[in-house]
């Protein structure tokens, strides 16, 4: 028998929390994609996030995570996610850079992604990043109580497939809420109506990343950036979402 995964389900209380976490995420995103421009480098993006956050009050979630050494991730072009900023890394125009990002309020977390077109960039890559984006939105509208972790797994792979992409299967989005990463893991493959039984209260970060080319990747001397294996590009979408009786309430938003 395999241990049933221990989900904590978030009072009323907790989701407020977790709200404030969101928005000031979904903000910071916001103003870190106006700045994603030619010839600005990923440390600066990284500044940035480091002084909005600051000025909110709110802590970094990613900051010291499992000695990850700085507050955002930027993940640039075949980068798949966890890349690290660098005085050195220089966006360009045709590029796309995925921006991760994640805070804490009062000890609840939010955590999010999105991936920009730098400048002007070819119609191929463009599809890779609405695809991607269009992905989260079907994996999201399946989370209604009674459904399953397969059924958002399912949407996302199946809308990814039909547009000839792959889903990345080495990581996997999470439950989220007192931790950055909580039970269940929630990947972005698999079978519809099989997996964990979604609940009102559950909270989950369901993160796609989709590779044009093959889904596997592997991780840079640097121990933390994921590059796809053949090199070509990804792109990456994340929300952090609550179950609730009424359907899924997007907590990554603006207020
Ligand atoms: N959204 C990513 C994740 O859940 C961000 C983690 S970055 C880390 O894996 F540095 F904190 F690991
Ligand atoms: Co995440």
């Amino acid at each position: 028998m395999s241990p049933v995964a221990a989900v904590e389900l978030k009072s009323a209380k907790e989701l407020a929390l977790m709200r404030e976490a969101g928005a000031i995420v979904a903000y910071t995103l916001r103003v870190l994609s106006e700045h994603a421009q030619p010839g600005v480098t990923t440390e600066e993006l990284d500044k940035i996030a480091a002084s909005e956050i600051a000025k909110k009050g709110a802590q970094p979630a990613f900051l010291h995570y499992r000695g990850y050494p700085k507050t955002l991730c930027v993940s640039v072009n075949e980068e798949v996610v966890h890349g690290i900023p660098r005085p050195d890394k220089v966006l360009k125009a045709g590029d796309i850079v995925s921006l991760d990002f994640g805070v804490i309020v009062k000890g609840y977390f939010a955590d999010a992604a999105v991936t920009v077109p730098v400048g002007k960039v070819a119609p191929n890559v463009l599809q890779l990043v609405e695809a991607t984006k269009q992905s989260l939105e079907k994996g999201i509208d399946q989370m209604w109580p009674d459904k399953r972790l397969g059924d958002i797994a399912a949407a996302v792979q199946t809308h990814v497939e039909s547009k000839g992409f792959s889903v990345v299967r080495s990581f996997v989005g999470h439950g989220i809420g007192r931790a950055l990463h909580e039970d269940p893991p929630v990947p972005n493959f698999g079978r519809a109506g099989t997996g964990l039984r979604l609940a009102p209260g559950m909270v989950l970060a369901v993160e796609p990343m989709v590779n044009m080319g093959g889904h596997d990747v592997r991780i840079l001397d640097d121990g933390w950036t994921a590059v796809t294996r053949d090199g070509k590009w990804s792109a990456h979408f994340e929300h952090t979402i609550a179950v609730t009786k009424d359907g899924p309430e997007i907590l990554t938003v603006e207020r």
